[in-house]
């Protein structure tokens, strides 16, 4: 990934970023980065970029012709997602760094003095990000908060194979508080628990600690996270229909758009997906009541939400056959040669997997959701995690089926769902026979109802 960064000052936006791990990650050239001076690009005397406002008030402005011909110099009339960093700007987060991860290559701007002139930033920006309410003297140190934030998300930067990928920023919860060595400093001993080596309760010591931090200093995100804790409390008492909207919950993908009683509806913004169940129509009509706009599709497992659904703009794309893997223990992976695919396979991955296009096929690329198996180093198949959750794209290029390769590539994904403390999910299209046959094999149980993808048409 490349950012594009234009600044009056490009040297502390390369000194800013040119250490620790996202220094490394450069000179690895995992990512690039392009400090441009504005001032570069001014036709005007002794290099002056800015002027007074019209209609008068304090401070300068930033001109139009230095920034307009700056971006025209980066960009060379590409579509590049141009952000503009202000403190009149989207408030920024981890949802729109995961959001900006995926662009190959993004431009930064910054403002200074009072700003930069608002015809401008119309002609090029798509974006106007803040990080914060609070008035910074430039848009330096934003972009290398938000360039640090993005730039750890792109595969390989933080050196792991599991990847930043799914982050659920740790289910609305503050982190609880570590401990090192010594054991006793300054008198103060570690907590006990820590010490005991009994896993459960540490985990429970830990998510207490956790509760209550969340509750003193953010309020209103422990209020998030109790509703969806109630919501996922309900949905578990038929967990095996419901495992897709728990685990889009539990992943940090959704958040809850309806809930009463046996009716709910979570909504996954990044994706544009509506997941819902409904206990009767006046359910139904409440949840299409909240549906976004913007909402494309909508899952659904009962037939009267379905109807009601066709009745008022959707259309069943097809149905499936949801299984989950219940067990917490990994399963065996005979296949050894299975790693993280990056896009030097996308090629390979759309001549294969044609179903959602090769736009889809670059996103879970390049967020590290794909995992290719390699037999004497050619890549023979893959599988990966949809946006939403499930696993699928599973494909074995036909000289290497019957070997066992589709049970290794999905058995190493579960392996990698379980490890991230997630439970792993299919969904089937019924005349898949082999597939449907894949997860008895893998010992996965099968939900009971039909899965219906409705797309919005009207
Ligand atoms: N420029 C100045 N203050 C800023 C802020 N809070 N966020 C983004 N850009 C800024």
């Amino acid at each position: 990934m490349k950012f594009h960064v234009l600044t009056l000052f490009p040297e502390m936006i390369c000194q800013g970023l040119g250490t620790g791990v996202i220094g490394r990650a450069l000179n690895k050239n995992l990512i690039a980065l392009h400090a441009v001076n504005i001032r570069d690009y001014t036709l005007e005397k002794h290099g002056k970029v800015d002027d007074y406002p019209y209609g008068g008030g304090a401070g300068m402005l930033i001109q139009a012709q230095p920034v307009y011909d700056a971006h025209r110099a980066v960009c060379g009339g590409r579509p590049v997602r141009t952000v503009y960093v202000t403190p009149q700007g989207r408030p920024f987060d981890q949802r729109l760094a995961r959001e900006l991860a995926r662009e190959e290559e993004l431009v930064l701007l910054c403002g200074h003095y009072e700003g930069i002139d608002e015809r401008v930033l119309e002609e090029v920006v798509t974006d106007r990000v803040s990080i914060g309410d609070y008035i910074l003297t430039g848009g330096e140190l934003a972009a290398m908060v938000i360039i640090d934030a993005v730039a750890r998300l792109v595969p390989g930067v933080l050196g792991n194979e599991t990847s930043a990928q799914e982050e659920s920023f740790d289910n609305d919860l503050l982190e609880y508080p570590q401990y090192t060595r010594p054991e006793v400093w300054r008198d103060k001993a570690v907590p006990q628990v820590l010490l005991s080596g009994d896993h459960n309760r540490i985990a429970g010591w830990r998510l207490e600690q956790s509760l209550q931090r969340t509750r003193s200093v953010r309020p209103q995100l422990y209020e998030r996270y109790r509703q969806r804790q109630s919501l996922a409390k309900r949905l578990s008492r038929e967990k095996r229909s419901n495992i897709h909207m728990m685990e889009s919950l539990a992943r940090g993908l959704g958040e809850i758009l309806y809930e009463n009683g046996d009716t709910a509806a979570v909504y996954l913004p990044e994706s544009r997906i509506c997941m819902a169940c409904a206990a009767d129509g006046a359910g139904g009509r409440a949840i299409l009541d909240r549906m976004p706009r913007e909402a494309e599709l909508v899952v659904v497992h009962q037939e009267g939400l379905k109807q009601l659904l066709e009745e008022t703009g959707f259309q069943a794309l097809f149905s499936c056959r949801q299984f989950l893997y219940t067990q917490r223990k990994t399963l065996p992976v005979r296949h050894k040669d299975i790693r993280l695919l990056g896009m030097e396979s996308f090629a390979y991955l759309c001549a294969r997997y044609e179903m959602d296009g090769p736009e889809y096929v670059r996103e879970r690329l390049t967020s590290g959701a794909v995992y290719g198996a390699f037999v004497e180093g050619e890549l023979a198949g893959f599988i990966g995690t949809h946006r939403e959750g499930s696993m699928g794209m599973l494909y074995v290029d036909e000289a290497y089926r019957r070997q066992g390769l589709a049970a290794s590539l999905e058995a190493y994904l579960v392996n990698r769902t379980l490890e991230r403390g997630f439970t792993p999910y299919v969904q089937v299209k019924p005349d898949n026979l082999p597939s449907l046959q894949l997860q008895e094999k893998l010992g996965f149980y099968q939900a009971g109802p039909l899965y219906w993808w409705m797309e919005r048409h009207s």
